[in-house]
């Protein structure tokens, strides 16, 4: 990875209030890298992706974008900056079409938001069918589906997903990590959370594992992916 990350987190503390999640924190992603935090329930994963969109400030450190500032700045101003944060659980509006969920992903003018879904759809073939139902009918599987497809409406250079696997069927899941190695080929950078290792290989091209709200491992995917056993260590304290 070359010296000037497309994103630097940078000692980062920091969580609810006087409760503090994240102790010291610091990761990077490189242009054109797929970089994956792995670790337990509750130690800080979902946290650390609030602070670097902008939903959560740290009480301490510094997050870079480019090489600018952006841990003072506002969850919109972020998203325009060119980083797409896919919740865990995926947060789409229930009631609206799923259309509407994929328009509201970007702020463009009319026309070219209407061309870029339809570009957008091509790589969600099954949400086409789905277009004019509420969001609140669609399986798991397709909410997962739509979340990414309005999470790709604002041509992010940076995608965050938390949890891409999270509750799917093999099938399903399979899928959506075939999307994402297709945005990767695209040149899309992205920062993945999950809990388990199993679906990265031949995605991620670095990993980090958080325990505690700080990073206890580190390394390029083959090497850490194939030491399961280095793995299952960092887990364990
Ligand atoms: N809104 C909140 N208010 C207070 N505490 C919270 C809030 N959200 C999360 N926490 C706490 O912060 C800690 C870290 O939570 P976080 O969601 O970052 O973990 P995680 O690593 O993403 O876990 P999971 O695998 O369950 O998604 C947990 O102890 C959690 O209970
Ligand atoms: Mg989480």
């Amino acid at each position: 990875m070359s010296d000037t990350a497309l994103l630097d987190v940078r000692e980062v503390e920091g969580g609810y209030g006087e409760y503090r999640v994240l102790d010291g924190l610091s990761i990077r992603v490189g242009e054109d890298e797929v970089v994956a935090v792995l670790g337990p329930n509750g130690h800080g994963k979902t946290t650390l992706l609030r602070m670097i969109s902008g939903l959560l400030r740290p009480a301490r450190g510094s997050i870079y974008f480019h090489g600018q500032p952006i841990h003072a700045r506002a969850p919109a101003e972020i998203a325009g900056l060119g980083i797409s944060h896919i919740p865990q659980g995926d947060l789409v509006f229930p009631q609206m079409l799923v259309r509407e969920n994929i328009l509201a992903g970007a702020y463009l003018r009319w026309s070219e938001r209407c061309e870029r879904m339809r570009r957008i759809l091509e790589d969600f073939p099954r949400l086409v069918p789905r277009l004019n139902v509420p969001a609140r009918v669609l399986s798991g599987g397709e909410r997962r589906m739509l979340a990414l497809a309005r999470g790709l409406m604002g041509g992010p250079q940076l995608l965050i997903v938390d949890e891409p696997s999270l509750g799917l069927a093999p099938s399903v899941r399979d899928s959506v990590y075939a999307l994402l190695r297709k945005c990767a080929g695209d040149g899309i950078s992205m920062l993945l959370v999950e809990e388990k290792a199993t679906h990265l290989e031949g995605l991620a091209d670095r990993v980090y594992v958080v325990e505690s709200g700080r990073v206890v491992l580190e390394g390029a995917a083959v090497e850490i992916l194939r030491d399961r056993s280095q793995l299952l260590r960092a887990y364990m304290g």
